[in-house]
């Protein structure tokens, strides 16, 4: 029988690499033991189990758990990844499309739910406090300035943490949201685990109304497991009906009883665990500054490493590939940075194994360069997302599409900040942008 996929993972496996990427669970032991058993566990909506999108049963049961851990209004369960989160969130606070101001920090979720909500994004670019080569900040003076030239703005939606780790000040946000009389919405999708942290740094507990926590990309949970946490109770009776209305009607249950397994886990001893696991990552910072290796400037995720290996003359993925000979699989190495997500499923001889590695690639000699992130002027808009996205499109030779209005988002990630997005005309800067991240070809509108 071939199954090149499960062949493909299975040799993977059989590498014996440091994971330092996502998903979190790292494929190995509690909470997710249970799930050797996958298939038994592969169940559907039965009596004994409920129903997600009914909020039935035990399923249901599971999200009061959730929520009491997280001291939300309401935590629903999602089996389809923080996006679905995220367009249940867009859904929420613009049912009848309007303007949202948005950091232009964002991901390609956002604006393909923006797109279908008939959503018209207001954009704020980042500042560039987190140093020369990472994305920045979304300021709250920024949001103010925003939403009073948009005073029908209907919320405000914030990526915090980004890729890199790099935060926003969600408090001062969330304040300036509420004098305006408006919703914060965050895209947590990178800060799961924030709420564990020695000082609680979730969006929710800091004044967001929702925010969408991708669960499986720093908590010990499946790939596909996240949480909506809601504290604005107002949302609370739609939210259910706004998930249904983007997610599969067969939600996989290995994942929401991963989601369930590490609620448990975390109520036992999440606080712990995230502090072990940060106590390992502030070594490996230490490290990485004693190397020369860049990291963001400001208040970032204490559990995210990311660094800037130019400065020591490494080019592209070349040190991604130094890793991987070195037994340490990243979750990203390209353009010059590197990003791991470690996570508290990582043992000390993972973080013993990936300091010798930094440290060996470090000594070898290169020739330092400067790198600084091309930071992205707003192009011009000619028509909405929702417009570009569903038109007739074309694909163009990059070179060849200047003066054209882009059809699909181009968001390199990182810098996670897009470059052109659809309905947007692409212009001189936007070409070179694109050919500088290896991009070809585009589709545009016909
Ligand atoms: C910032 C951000 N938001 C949202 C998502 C979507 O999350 P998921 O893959 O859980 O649907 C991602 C995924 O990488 C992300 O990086």
């Amino acid at each position: 029988m071939k199954a090149p996929l499960y062949d493909a993972v299975k040799a993977h496996n059989k590498k014996n690499m440091v994971s330092m990427h996502m998903p979190a669970h790292k494929g190995v032991a509690e909470p997710l033991a249970a799930l050797s058993e996958m298939q038994t566990l592969d169940v559907t909506e039965i009596p004994d189990t409920g129903s997600l999108f009914d909020g039935e049963g035990a399923t249901a049961q599971a999200e009061v758990f959730a929520s009491e851990l997280f001291g939300t209004a309401a935590t629903f369960m999602s089996a389809g990844g923080c996006t679905l989160c995220i367009q249940a969130m867009l859904r929420a606070v613009a049912p009848h499309g309007g303007k949202v101001v948005c950091g232009r920090v964002v991901h390609r979720s956002a604006i393909n739910a923006m797109a279908l909500l008939g959503i018209e994004p207001v954009w704020i670019l980042p500042d560039d406090s987190a140093g020369e080569a990472f994305s920045g900040r979304i300021t709250p003076q920024a949001v103010c300035d925003a939403l009073t030239a948009n005073p029908d703005a209907c919320a405000v939606y914030i990526t915090s943490p980004d890729y890199f780790g790099v935060m926003s000040d969600i408090k001062g946000i969330a304040e300036v949201a509420k004098q305006h009389g408006v919703p914060l919405i965050v895209d947590n999708a990178h800060g799961a685990h924030l709420k564990f942290l020695k000082e609680d740094m979730s969006p929710t507990s800091l004044g967001a109304a929702m925010s969408a926590d991708s669960a499986h990309k720093t908590l010990p949970v499946m790939t596909g497991g996240a949480w909506l946490q809601v504290c604005d109770s107002r949302f609370v009776p739609d939210i259910r009906q706004a998930m249904a209305l983007f997610g599969s009607t067969s939600p996989s249950y290995p994942i929401m009883i991963s989601l369930d397994l590490a609620r448990a886990f975390l109520c036992e001893n999440g606080r712990e665990q995230i502090e072990v696991l940060v106590g390992r990552v502030n070594k490996i910072k230490d490290l990485c500054a004693e190397m020369g290796l860049a990291v963001a400037q400001g208040i970032c995720d204490p559990a995210r490493i990311a660094f800037d290996t130019s400065m020591l003359g490494f080019s592209d993925g070349e040190f991604g590939e130094l890793l991987r000979l070195n037994g340490v699989e990243p979750e990203y190495a390209g353009q010059g940075k590197v990003i791991l997500i470690p996570s508290v499923m990582n043992t000390q001889e993972d973080f013993d194994v990936l300091s010798r590695a930094i440290e060996k690639i470090c000594n070898e000699k290169r020739e330092p360069a400067q790198s600084v992130l091309v930071r992205a002027a707003l192009p011009q808009k000619v028509i909405s997302p929702r417009e570009a996205l569903l038109s007739q499109s074309e694909s163009v030779p990059v070179e060849k599409s200047v003066g054209r209005v882009a059809a699909e988002v181009f968001c390199p990630c990182p810098p996670a900040i897009p470059v052109v997005m659809p309905g947007e005309k692409i212009g001189k800067n936007e070409v070179s942008q694109l050919l500088s991240y290896g991009i070809f070809n585009i589709k545009v509108v016909k």
